[in-house]
């Protein structure tokens, strides 16, 4: 098996980051996605914050709001404006067809509510992102705790393997909206769309981490290199 030096990773995420930084401009409303990525992207954006630029920002968890305060990057709280000029978000995983999996941090909600109003989606990803086929990392769906239970039988009927994602004490995971997460050991997905409006339809899926049609470009990292990918 191919070991992946994590000092590597690390030093992808943030060179890939910072690429991604440099796409902000002067009085743009951002969407800051999340995840180790986008961390590293609010330290680059708070530097050229620290050094004049203006603009305002919708963070799609508390963690990254919580950097961005750091930085002192205007936030806009409450509920997110209908139209945000970009958001800059990690992925799990992306495909030639630039589809996402995404929640690994179990942020995949508000990620996707922002990705949904912006003009434009960047992803910023380490060269270990790119799949031939999505499905390999487990796809997080995002659940109401009451219906935990049912949609877990639902979902092992329909053979996706759901499984409880827990905290490392062993308690229930909750997301920042206070639901629960169950990762679907699935493998290779070969129809993404069907499995998406599926999942959909389940009573109690609140949301799933399949991001279809909302990645316009892909920042990925190859050691010292950036790759570009565009949606056609
Ligand atoms: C957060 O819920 C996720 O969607 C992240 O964007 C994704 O897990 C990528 O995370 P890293 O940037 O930490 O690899």
């Amino acid at each position: 098996m191919q070991t992946i030096d994590a000092t590597v990773i690390a030093r992808e995420k943030t060179a890939v980051a910072e690429a991604a930084a440099q796409r902000v401009e002067p009085r743009m409303l951002v969407g800051l996605g999340s995840g180790s990525t986008a961390l590293k992207l609010v330290d680059a954006l708070g530097e050229r914050v620290a050094a004049g630029l203006e603009f305002v920002a919708v963070a799609t968890s508390e963690q990254t709001a919580a950097r961005a305060r750091r930085w002192d990057i205007p936030l806009i709280t409450g509920p997110v404006p209908p139209r945000i000029d970009l958001v800059i978000d990690g992925a799990d995983e992306f495909d030639a067809e630039l589809r996402l999996v995404k929640g690994g941090g179990g942020m995949l909600l508000r990620e996707k509510i922002v990705a949904s109003a912006a003009d434009r989606m960047l992803v910023m990803v380490d060269h270990t992102k790119r799949v031939e086929a999505l499905g390999a990392f487990p796809l997080p769906v995002e659940v109401v705790p009451m219906a935990r239970a049912r949609v877990k039988h639902h979902l092992r009927r329909l053979k996706l393997a759901p499984e409880l994602r827990r905290t490392a004490d062993g308690q229930p995971f909750t997301t920042d909206e206070g639901n629960v997460i169950l990762d679907c050991h699935i493998g290779r997905i070969e129809r993404p769309a069907a499995l998406a409006a599926t999942l959909a339809g389940v009573p109690g899926v609140v949301e799933h981490g399949l991001f279809l049609d909302l990645a316009d470009e892909v920042l990925m990292a190859v050691g010292d290199e950036i790759e570009v990918f565009t949606r056609g």
